[in-house]
């Protein structure tokens, strides 16, 4: 036993295999099933990659129709859990309120227990459908407002806007959302998908596995990160000022929200699409000073720190843009995210060994019990 053998965070550590996605951190690229992030960002919408993710292959016309069907039926959430939802106190953080919608999705689902992969995938397919209108409910009730209901005629991300927002913006818009849960869609073995794999491993179930998944989302060094960077940019409010304020947080060593990466050292592929649809979002909304500012913190963070953003960086500012409140940017992670989860799920279970690491002992040397 040697600490030099510890790798503090698992950095580095293979720890199983994966046919889900790819990481290149050489080539600094992504691919979901074998195809580039980028590419499926343009040319795909969030059902394709959905189905994607979860089937290994890209649907024929039929197959996406089916999927589409299935999707939008599913999106009713029960008057059990809109009174669940209304109980929670006004202040409670989104992502705190998905957490607990999903946890009683589990208590509601007919097949909860059931971790045959049928049912996994019957689950996951509910998941991926309620999702957006449990987010909406909650953040429309801290608000005060009625919740709305779900339009299946729509597409995901438009009954997103639809249910949240409670009207569907132009389609650009909705494109450079769709772009985004693309994006967001999927990442190999980060924090939030080994825990809902190492719950998965316990042979526990769906619902306990993506509860899980959202609590280690929630953290500012994981999916938090998008309303951090959020929260900047309004701190910061200015371009004038962005070099200034960038100097004082060097000066006292901290975190830049939005920049630096466990596996990608050199840049992360997702972040030039992003940008691109984040700016035009700018153009849309006749709004430039953020993007400005975003730029004079990319190309200083590089040239100082030689750090680069992360997806997180150009989503928050989109997001804003786009009309959601911050608090809502790490749920719509999450809203995305389900679909890597599951896909990460269901190659666990297919071939599943427990996942159980050892620590090193640090602790008193073993003693003998005060005399009692
Ligand atoms: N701002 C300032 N310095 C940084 C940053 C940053 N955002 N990221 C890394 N560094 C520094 C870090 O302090 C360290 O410096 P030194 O060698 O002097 O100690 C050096 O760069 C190497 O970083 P590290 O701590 O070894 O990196 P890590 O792999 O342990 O952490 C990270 C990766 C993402 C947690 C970290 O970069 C970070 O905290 N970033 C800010 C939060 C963030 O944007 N998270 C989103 C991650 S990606 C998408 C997602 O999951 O949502």
């Amino acid at each position: 036993e040697n600490l030099n053998e510890i790798r503090k965070g698992l950095v580095g550590v293979v720890a199983d295999v994966s046919a889900v996605s790819k990481v290149m951190p050489e080539t600094n690229s992504l691919t979901y099933r074998g195809y580039a992030v980028q590419d499926l960002a343009e040319h795909c919408s969030f059902e394709e990659v959905a189905y994607l993710l979860w089937n290994g292959e890209l649907p024929d016309a039929a197959q996406l129709a089916d999927f589409r069907k299935e999707e939008a039926s599913n999106r009713a959430i029960t008057p059990a859990l809109h009174q669940v939802i209304r109980a929670f106190p006004h202040d409670a953080h989104p992502m705190d309120a998905i957490r607990t919608a999903v946890s009683f999705l589990g208590l509601e689902d007919p097949d909860t227990a059931d971790t045959s992969e049928p049912a996994t995938r019957r689950k996951a397919m509910r998941l991926l459908a309620r999702i957006p209108t449990a987010i909406a409910a909650a953040h429309r009730a801290s608000k005060g407002q009625a919740p709305v209901d779900p339009d299946p005629s729509l597409s995901f991300a438009e009954n997103f806007f639809h249910v949240v927002l409670g009207k569907v913006p132009a389609p650009e818009v909705v494109k450079a959302f769709d772009v985004s849960l693309i994006l967001y869609a999927e990442h190999g073995f980060n924090a939030s998908t080994f825990t809902a794999r190492t719950v998965t491993s316990t042979g526990a179930d769906l619902h306990g596995a993506v509860t899980a998944a959202i609590a280690a989302l929630k953290g500012p060094l994981h999916g938090g990160a998008n309303e951090a960077v959020m929260h900047m940019l309004t701190e910061i409010g200015s371009p004038e000022k962005a070099a200034d304020w960038l100097r004082g947080r060097f000066d006292h060593k901290a975190l830049v929200m939005g920049f630096g990466h466990r596996v990608y050292k050199n840049g992360d592929s997702r972040v030039p699409t992003m940008t691109r649809y984040a700016e035009k979002m700018a153009e849309v909304v006749g709004d430039r000073r953020w993007m400005e500012m975003s730029r004079i913190l990319a190309a200083e963070m590089l040239e100082k720190k030689n750090i680069h953003p992360n997806l997180d960086f150009p989503a928050g500012p989109a997001y804003h843009l786009m009309g959601f409140d911050i608090p809502l940017f790490t749920p719509i992670f999450v809203a995305s995210r389900i679909t890597g989860w599951a896909a990460h799920v269901i190659e666990q279970s297919a071939d599943n060994r427990l996942i159980r690491p050892l620590s090193q002992y640090t602790g008193a040397a073993q003693r003998e019990l005060p005399h009692r």
